[in-house]
């Protein structure tokens, strides 16, 4: 039995939404609870798929871990396991990030090889180039990747060739246990990042400039446990806010760090919307066709990859031409070919893509290839005539928690049907 999601377009949003914690944070954050034994709490875990196979991950490595509500109880034994099986691995990219606190925590890590989402061939490089340099002994043996540091990992520095989110975080739970001083050089800034460290430092590690290029690590002999509360989802908050100025409607987003969203905020000003920010609510009014707006997709704090899908559903029903270009995933844009099914204007050309806006969409069948793309396509059956329906929504329950719930109870004609396999 597999699900769809099925919408009527033609209503604007309305009302308000309450944003759940960061999946891109929360992955790593229950990663980061393995370098300490004892019982540490996760505070503000989003209802998502992700967080059940990480959590998966975690039992197989001796973890119990408890839910209540949105608060995840993670008992971490004196001896964890040290090896990451495909089946879990290959349904969770982000698993990778048990690769840097196994490695310190045990000396050894096996990871199987991941997949995950399907937007490009995302290699590990940054990760493993960083990691012997901090000693580690790397090889990859029939698909898993086998990490070693006999005598422990030992501080240096590492010059990142990208601001690979992945690698960073690896990096630096890697290095909060080894010996010395590790500083990474051109880290990423995601706020997701800074979240991290942040419970590190509660733990006891001692992280300086997080959020900065510029991280600097001194090793410590051991980390406690502790209780964290996840940074709030600010793709989620920005997919709300971007719902809202396709649809000509009036939201406010809350539980949210709007400062987390500055250059997509400034975009949808752009297309004509009004956007009002306090410290942790967003309210987000639209009164007409959104105007088209070109995007460039950067690591933070640039315009994020990971919005790109929904900006070019945006300008697919904008007044104009736009241009976006994609930089960090080469395969965003294979989704481009579902929204074309709606009747989308599109075309690209290398990590470019020109949009002609349309005043309306038409409804299809389209199926969802990753979690943003799954999101955009909801997003363009809101605006499009008739029925759309998106299948595979499994994507979307990756990284959204209850979306179709919200969005109906913003107004929204959507809902959820289970298909009986033919
Ligand atoms: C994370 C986020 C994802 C977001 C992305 C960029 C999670 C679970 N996912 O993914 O939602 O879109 O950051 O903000 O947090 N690369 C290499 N070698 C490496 C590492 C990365 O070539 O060793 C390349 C990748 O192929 C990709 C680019 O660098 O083209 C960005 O990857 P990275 O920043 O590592 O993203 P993720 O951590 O995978």
């Amino acid at each position: 039995m597999t699900e769809r999601i099925v919408v009527h377009g033609g209503r604007p949003l309305l009302g308000e939404v309450t944003v759940s914690g960061a999946k891109n944070s929360v992955l790593k954050l229950m990663a980061a609870a393995l370098l300490a034994p004892g019982r540490s709490v996760v505070r503000n875990v989003p209802a998502i798929l992700d967080v059940k196979i990480m959590s998966e991950l975690l039992c197989r490595l001796g973890c119990e871990v408890t839910a209540d509500g949105d608060t995840l109880r993670l008992d971490v034994p004196d001896r964890v396991g040290h090896e990451a099986d495909y089946d879990l691995v290959r349904r969770l990219r982000a698993s990778i990030c048990v690769l840097g606190p196994l490695l310190a925590r045990c000396g050894e890590a096996k990871v199987a090889l991941p997949g995950g989402d399907n937007i490009g061939s995302r290699g590990l490089d940054l990760h493993v180039a960083g990691l012997q340099r901090m000693g580690a002994e790397i090889e990859s043996e029939h698909g898993f990747l086998v990490a070693r540091a006999p005598h422990g990992l030992r501080g240096t520095t590492v010059w990142l060739d990208f601001p690979s989110v992945g690698a960073t975080e690896n990096l630096l739970m890697a290095a909060v246990l080894a010996e010395g001083t590790t500083v990474i050089d051109n880290a990423a800034r995601e706020p997701e990042i800074a979240d991290l460290a942040s419970m590190l430092q509660e733990m006891g590690a001692k992280v300086d400039g997080a959020g900065s290029s510029t991280i600097e690590i001194q090793g410590v002999g051991e980390l406690q446990p502790v209780t964290h509360t996840t940074v709030p989802d600010r793709i989620v908050a920005g997919t709300f806010a971007i719902a809202t100025v396709m649809t000509g409607g009036s939201v406010r987003i809350l539980r949210c760090r709007p400062e987390h969203l500055e250059i997509v905020l400034d975009r949808l000003v752009s297309c004509g919307a009004e956007v009002e920010a306090s410290d942790t609510v967003l309210q987000v009014t639209m009164d007409r066709r959104p105007a088209a707006v070109d995007v460039v997709t950067l690591p933070y704090p640039g315009f994020a990859t990971d919005f790109l899908p929904m900006v070019i559903a945006l300008n697919s029903v904008a007044d104009g031409v736009a241009m976006v270009t994609e930089n960090v995933f080469e395969g965003r844009f294979r989704f481009i070919q579902e929204l074309v099914r709606l009747g989308a204007d599109i075309r690209t050309d290398g990590h470019h893509a020109v949009v002609r806006g349309r005043p309306r969409l038409s409804g299809a069948p389209v199926e969802a290839t990753d979690i943003r793309a799954g999101a955009a396509l909801v997003l363009a059956g809101l605006v499009a005539d008739c029925t759309t329906t998106v299948a595979e929504v499994h994507h979307i329950d990756r990284g959204y928690a209850g979306f179709v719930g919200q969005l109906r109870s913003l107004g929204a004609e959507v809902v959820r049907e289970v298909v009986s396999d033919e």
